[in-house]
């Protein structure tokens, strides 16, 4: 099976507190993988990190079959390679019916123009 995502050597340290040390995690496409550990453990810095939010001190982020690096793409740039997310602290549009917001969290065309 193909690697999908690929992480290596990730460390990342806040203000010397190492959240992250020496991180290696792989997964292929069509796998499906829990990622767990006590409060604290890292597990949100590291989707930080492959995500684009977090930038670790040390290590690789491979994506795709072109095991593109995601370390030197934006957040928005990695949002449009595939790589989706959903955060610890659910939020939704209340305005909107429960319908609306799983279509708003659909991949598709954002622009405002109907082109
Ligand atoms: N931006 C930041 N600045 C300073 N410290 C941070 C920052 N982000 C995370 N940390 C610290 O890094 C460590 C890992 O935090 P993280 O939020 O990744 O853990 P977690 O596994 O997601 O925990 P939880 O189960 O509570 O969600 C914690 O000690 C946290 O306080
Ligand atoms: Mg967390």
């Amino acid at each position: 099976m193909s690697t999908l995502l690929e992480v290596s050597g990730v460390s990342v340290s806040f203000d010397g507190f190492k959240a992250i040390n020496n991180l290696t995690f792989q997964i292929g496409e069509a796998e499906m993988r829990a990622v767990i550990g006590p409060n604290g453990a890292g597990k949100t810095t590291f989707m930080d990190i492959v995500t684009g939010k977090t930038r670790p001190d040390e290590g690789r982020v491979l994506w795709g079959e072109k095991s593109q690096s995601l370390l030197s793409m934006s957040e928005s740039q990695i949002a449009q390679a595939g790589v989706g997310r959903k955060f610890q602290r659910p939020t939704v549009f209340e305005d909107q019916t429960v319908a609306e917001n799983l279509m708003l969290a659909l991949k598709k065309k954002r622009s405002p123009l109907p082109f």
